[in-house]
C-alpha cells in the first residue's frame, strides 16, 4: 500500500487548528513527567510544539527551549507574544528535515511521530541521533496501535489511517528497534491508557525516553 503524500502532509491541518487554539493551555501530562530529568541551563529541542504549552513550561523553568513546528502562523504569533520570555525561541520547518544545528542535551517529541510517515520518521530519528549529545535524552509520547482510533478512517501503509489529518499509529518494540539501530539505548517504555486523556478519550499511548550513546 503507497502513502499518498498529499495525506501525510499535514501542514494544512494543523495550521487551521491552532488558528482557532492560538493560545498555550497547561502544559500536557507527559511534559510533568519529564520535568524531573531537565536542569537549567541545559538545551532542549522540541519537535512539533504546536502552540507551545510544553516549550513555554520548560522555559520557565530555565531550560533553554527551541521550538520547532511546520506552523508558522502559529509561531509568529507566539514569537511576538513570548517575546519577553527568556529561554524560548522559534523556529519553523519541516521536522523531518532539518538543518544540522547546536547539539541539544534533550529531544522533546510529544504527539508528533505518529504525525510523520516511515520515512520521515527515519530522517527524524536519524538527525535526533546527529544532534543530541552523547548521554542526551531523547523523550517521546506517541500513539500506539492499541489505541481505539486505530482502523478509523482511510487505511494508508504502516498502520497508518486518514480521517482528517493522517495518524501512524506506533508497535511499540518496533519502534524501539528503530530507535537502538539509530545509536539509541531504551531506559524507560511504557503503554498505557491514563497517561494522555483528552475529554472522553483516554488512549494507550506510549511513552519512551531513549539515550543516545
Ligand atoms: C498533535 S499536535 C502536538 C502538538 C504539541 N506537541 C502538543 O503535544 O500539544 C502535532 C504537531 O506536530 C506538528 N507537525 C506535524 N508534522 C510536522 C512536520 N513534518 N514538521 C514540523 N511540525 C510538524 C503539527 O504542526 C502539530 O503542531
Amino acid at each position: 500500500m503507497n502513502t499518498d503524500t498529499a495525506k501525510v502532509n499535514s501542514s494544512t491541518f494543523w495550521e487551521a487548528y491552532y488558528a482557532k487554539h492560538r493560545e498555550p493551555a497547561n502544559c500536557s501530562m507527559f511534559a510533568a513527567f519529564v520535568s524531573p530529568f531537565l536542569k537549567e541551563g541545559k538545551r532542549l529541542l522540541e519537535f512539533g510544539c504546536g502552540n507551545a504549552r510544553d516549550s513555554i513550561y520548560f522555559a520557565q523553568q530555565g531550560v533553554n527551549v527551541l521550538a520547532i513546528d511546520q506552523c508558522s502562523n502559529e509561531l509568529d504569533f507566539l514569537t511576538d507574544k513570548f517575546k519577553d520570555l527568556d529561554h524560548l525561541n522559534f523556529k519553523s520547518g519541516d521536522m523531518t528535515n532539518l538543518p544540522e544545528l547546536e547539539a541539544s542535551d534533550y529531544l522533546y517529541s510529544r504527539f508528533t511521530i505518529h504525525a510523520i510517515d516511515r520515512s520521515g520518521e527515519q530522517r527524524l530519528l536519524q538527525w535526533a541521533s546527529n544532534n543530541l549529545k552523547s548521554n542526551g535524552l531523547f523523550f517521546i509520547e506517541v500513539r500506539s496501535i492499541k489505541d481505539t482510533l486505530f482502523g478509523k478512517g482511510e487505511a494508508l501503509a504502516d498502520n497508518a489511517f486518514f480521517t482528517d489529518h493522517y495518524r501512524r499509529f506506533i508497535t511499540l518494540k518496533d519502534f524501539e528497534h528503530r530507535l537502538e539501530s539509530n545509536g539509541f539505548d531504551i531506559l524507560y517504555s511504557l503503554e498505557s491508557n491514563g497517561l494522555a486523556p483528552y475529554k472522553d478519550d483516554d488512549p494507550i499511548v506510549i511513552r519512551v525516553i531513549a539515550q543516545k550513546k
